[in-house]
């Protein structure tokens, strides 16, 4: 196992390139096996989740090859239609095989996911969605049986809110199952997420019918099959935010290239209301706009809401904390999404922070600094919240468990590092202090 060792305090300087959305990648994978052509997926960063979401397809019967940032998929038999927990149990976005499984094949068997370090995350929407469309759903062993009943699936009308709201891969796998289905399905309550909205676009370039992907009601049309297609994923909004927040911490202006400024318009929001600036140039779609960050030496506290999008997102909520610890004044962060989100805040204190965490609030009194420790890292956005801490605290801090940030964030230590960042990563046992025993 891996840690990170960073000397805080350096000033960062340059530009940063972001990676193609994780998010978006993995259900987008997944429509591979909707089609019997060869399809291609460019932009697909290269991160644990997504080498895992490959194996899951390989399993299923999907032969493919990694190009630079490419992957190239093709059926090449699909009688095993079984997830297994190995696989799934590593993984989440797993689950959102099940879609086009049953969409396809018409019988699957997908694990279910299993616990999860951020909090409850049960499917139970996802089914909803599938038995609404006709789907016979059993739950044996761990495992989600589904099987298309005679006829095939039929559209439908399905409300798919639950009780934080909608569902990104409950959408997802809604959308998929429904695009080969007969008739015409109209979801309601679906997740407005970019990366939802990619996918459709995915599957509309491979001839499904979609309308009103990006708005709470979307409408499919069912169709016979799919052809093949080439797509680019767009780019990780959650690593943009990273970045930003990353020149907000380390009061750096530097640019970050080839984001999407308007998929992060609440993020940008909030930074404004800290004294942060994000100045832009280039069309927001165009792989070449920058963001660049205009930094304060006072910031100044907030009060954030994370909310489905486009409000706050969840996956930047303990990023925003740990600028948060260094702003003057009191902060309120609410989490409404996974209320029990607040894994960096027991970290982030050991480094000097004052936060009190209690019913899915955290409250953050800003002392301007932090100070080098040893933490650990718990899961990926806690964990990028660690390294933005190291970054700016003064001394030096060592993070242990750094796997956790290889899943979502590629090579992020030489990434930061070519902007002038301390980041050095090493086996966890080779820095261990002589006397840790003691
Ligand atoms: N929920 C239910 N029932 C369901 C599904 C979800 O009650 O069947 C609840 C969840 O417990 C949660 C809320 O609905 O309170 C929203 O969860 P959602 O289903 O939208 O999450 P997800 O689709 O499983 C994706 C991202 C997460 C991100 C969330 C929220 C992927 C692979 N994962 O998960 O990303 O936090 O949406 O935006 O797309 C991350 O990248 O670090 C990450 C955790």
């Amino acid at each position: 196992m891996d840690s990170f060792v960073i000397s805080g305090g350096a000033r960062l300087a340059g530009t940063i390139t972001v990676s193609g959305s994780k998010n978006a990648a993995l259900p987008i994978l997944a429509v591979s096996l909707m089609t019997d052509e060869p399809c291609s997926f460019r932009n697909v960063p290269v991160l644990r989740d997504v080498q895992t979401q490959v194996k899951i397809l390989n399993t299923l019967g999907v032969e493919s090859t990694w190009g630079r940032r490419e992957v190239r998929t093709r059926v090449k038999d699909d009688y095993n239609s079984t997830a297994p927990y190995e696989l799934v149990k590593q993984m989440r976005a797993g689950v959102c095989v099940l879609g086009p499984l049953l969409a396809k094949r018409g019988e699957c068997s997908v694990s279910l996911p299993g616990g999860c370090v951020i909090g409850e995350r049960p499917i139970d929407l996802h089914l909803r969605g599938l038995a609404a469309l006709g789907a016979e759903i059993t739950l044996e062993s761990g495992y989600v049986k589904a099987k298309v009943p005679k006829g095939g699936l039929r559209g439908a009308e399905i409300y798919l809110g639950g009780k934080a709201g909608s569902s990104v891969l409950a959408t997802d796998n809604v959308i998929c199952a429904a695009v080969l289905a007969r008739g015409t399905t109209v979801i309601e309550c679906a997740a407005c997420e970019p990366e939802v909205v990619d996918l459709a676009h995915c599957l509309i370039s491979m001839g499904a019918r979609i309308d009103g992907a990006g708005s709470p009601r979307i409408t499919i049309h069912g169709v016979k099959k799919l052809k093949g297609c080439d797509w680019t994923v767009i780019p990780d909004r959650i690593e943009a935010a990273t970045f930003l927040i990353a020149g907000a911490v380390t009061r750096s202006p530097i640019s970050v290239v080839g984001g999407r400024p308007d998929h992060l318009m609440a993020v940008i929001d909030v930074l404004r209301q800290m004294g942060v600036e994000i100045k832009r140039s280039g069309k927001p779609t165009s792989r070449t706009n920058v963001m660049t960050v205009v930094p304060t030496d006072r910031l100044r506290a907030c009060e954030v809401t994370t909310l489905p999008y486009p409000a706050f997102p969840t996956d930047v909520q303990s990023q925003i904390i740990t600028l948060m610890t260094l702003a003057e004044g009191t902060s309120i962060v609410t989490e409404r999404i996974y209320p029990e989100r607040f894994m960096a805040a027991a970290e982030l204190k050991r480094m000097g922070a004052t936060i009190t965490v209690a019913n899915g609030q955290a409250v953050i009194h800003g002392t301007g600094k932090l100070s080098g420790a040893q933490v650990m890292a718990s899961d990926l956005r806690a964990s990028a919240a660690l390294v933005l801490a190291g970054m700016a605290a003064e001394g030096e801090t060592r993070i242990s468990r750094v796997y956790h940030i290889d899943r979502g964030y590629e090579r992020i230590e030489e990434r930061l590092g070519r902007l002038g960042a301390l980041i050095k990563r090493t086996a966890d046992e080779a820095v261990e202090p002589a006397s840790a025993g003691g």
